[in-house]
């Protein structure tokens, strides 16, 4: 079909693009200068940026869903290169599947949303090149595809959280083996799918330069995201009303896409890629235990999970813990969020209290409900911590960290000192795997590292990764409707970072559905059919 596996070095993503990309970061792109691209674009598949709607195969699913199992007959349009200029087609290309007859009805998708699904994990490679139907697309490479060679091995890291990162991607799959799949679970509801490959954070040419790392993995989601648009009334659906969905980095990256719609400071990437001219905005994002905020995720780490000991038993370094912690604390000020419900301001003193009563407390307190008398009394009286009354679940935040237990990282969590964390990786540019992305962690290294200030282009690489960034300045082209889900003993990140994400986008005012599930970890959506109602409700679609 369209994909070709190609590995083309000419492109390179680095240092200098950056400096491009804030130089020429107010400057509009050109239509003409685009089609001038076009034109010059050197891979036969990829020179045109045009759908081709009868370049299907159709498939037969049968699709579980709340309601029993569906059986939908779909057209599946695979591997169709997005961008005119890829660096590497075999993940800049897309899936798309139209829903045209749901047990035995048939089904217009013509106008239905477009679920936009991405399935990175671990900010690893993702690609849907070699799937065969909707949902198949997925991390790339077997075990120990997270560690990129001449990486520190996960055993010999220091940090075990860190090395749990670095192998991220094989940690999703096996993480997110009973997750429910949202493309195939849209599919079932008549809507259409689009499932986008990207570059990730381990590739590396043939000369060793890496061209996965930041910001490729949004660069090419935009880019994705501008195909669909652009293709307007050719490709089925809505196309302003796509809906983005992704879990753990791949619920960052949908966070990322949601808040960033049509900002200026991508426009080089996108260019360089050959990316359409459109909006890539989206209309609705939905993330699941988003790791995000990078730069300050490790202070929010020590934050929630710092007196946790880590799975060997032993506590992190106190004095880095508190450092991080008291980094932390002046972030959070900085924020100036106001809690959901009318909290007040957020701060690093009363942020337990607003969690207990915002998420952690309500969250129990529906879980309980909806268990048996018999088994309510049993789960209580194997969690004696928590008070139950008048339906009701409290208890402390004290008490809540002792039952989640083991934290799942070491400190630093994301700027390991050893370099060793996936999210270092993520941060690497040219032929340097891993770099710093903190001024503390650059300080404290312990691989050798000499410069005393973090490199030039770190500041913009965090600023095109991070959500906030895109709230704090009220981006006017993010999407107004946002689903955020995370598990209460999830520790890959901290328990505040989706939260703060959700007061943001509270306090701009816009739409904002966010719950925690009560006892479940890393990568769970235990109420994706939530979620499909969500779709219908926000887009306003009917189902018949
Ligand atoms: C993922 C998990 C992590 O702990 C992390 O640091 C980055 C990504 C993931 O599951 O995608």
């Amino acid at each position: 079909m369209k994909h070709k596996a190609v590995n083309r070095r000419s492109v390179v993503i680095g240092i200098g693009v950056a400096a491009g990309a804030a130089a020429t970061g107010g400057i509009a792109l050109g239509a003409q200068a685009d089609e001038a691209e076009t034109s010059s674009a050197t891979s036969g598949s990829a020179g045109s940026l045009t759908f081709d709607k009868d370049d299907y195969t159709e498939l037969t699913a049968t699709i579980t869903t709340d309601t029993g199992d569906k059986l939908v007959k779909y057209h599946f349009y695979k591997a169709v290169t997005y961008v005119t200029k890829p660096v590497d087609e075999k993940y800049q290309c897309l899936n798309v599947s139209v829903p045209v007859e749901i047990d035995g009805t048939t089904v217009d998708a013509t106008r239905a949303p477009i679920v936009f699904a991405n399935s990175v994990g671990g900010y690893m490679p993702s690609s849907v090149a070699d799937a065969e139907g909707v949902g198949g697309g997925g991390v790339t490479g077997g075990p120990g595809a997270g560690t990129p060679s001449g990486a520190p091995s996960a055993s010999a890291s220091s940090s075990a959280g860190s090395s749990d990162a670095t192998s991220g991607g094989n940690a999703m799959v096996n993480a997110r083996g009973g997750m429910v799949n949202l493309g195939k679970l849209g599919l079932a509801a008549g809507y259409v799918v689009v499932e986008p490959g990207a570059r990730g954070r381990t590739l590396t040419d043939s000369q060793g330069t890496y061209y996965g790392t930041a910001p490729a993995a949004v660069v090419d989601l935009k880019a994705a995201v501008r195909y669909v648009r652009a293709n307007k009334g050719v490709i089925p659906g809505d196309t302003d009303r796509i809906v983005s969905t992704g879990t753990s980095a791949g619920g960052a990256l949908s966070s990322l896409l949601g808040a960033s719609g049509d900002s200026r400071i991508y426009s080089s990437y996108l260019k360089e890629i050959g990316a359409a001219e459109a909006s890539d905005a989206v209309f609705a994002a939905g993330a699941w235990c988003p790791i995000t905020d990078l730069e300050h995720a490790d202070g929010a780490y020590e934050w929630n999970w710092g007196t946790n000991a880590t799975n060997s038993g032993s506590q992190v370094d106190r004095t880095v813990s508190k450092t991080l912690q008291a980094q932390y604390a002046e972030y959070q000020a900085s924020l100036k969020l106001r809690g959901l419900n009318g909290f007040g301001r957020l701060t690093a003193r009363n942020y337990d209290e607003y969690l207990l009563k915002q998420y952690l407390q309500p969250s129990a307190t529906a879980y309980l409900a909806d268990l048996s008398d018999a088994d309510r009394t049993t789960y209580l009286a194997a969690n004696t911590f928590i008070t139950w009354s008048a339906g009701k679940a409290t208890f402390t935040w004290g008490d809540f960290l002792t039952h989640v237990g083991a934290r799942k990282k070491s400190a630093p969590a994301f700027d390991a000192f050893d370099l060793s964390a996936g999210e270092n990786n993520e941060f690497g540019t040219g032929a340097t795997q891993s770099r710093h992305f903190t001024a503390y962690s650059l300080k404290n290294d312990t691989t050798g590292v000499t410069s005393k200030r973090l490199d030039s282009d770190i500041p913009e690489k965090l600023d095109l990764m991070n959500p906030m960034y895109h709230l704090a300045n009220k981006n006017p082209g993010r999407a107004r409707h946002w689903w955020i889900r995370l598990g209460t003993k999830d520790s890959d990140t901290s328990l505040n970072i989706s939260a703060n994400l959700a007061a943001a986008l509270d306090n701009l005012g816009d739409n904002v559905n966010h719950l925690y599930y009560w006892d479940e970890g890393h990568g769970s959506n235990i109420d994706a059919a939530d979620f499909i109602t969500w779709i219908a409700k926000v887009t306003g679609h009917r189902t018949k």
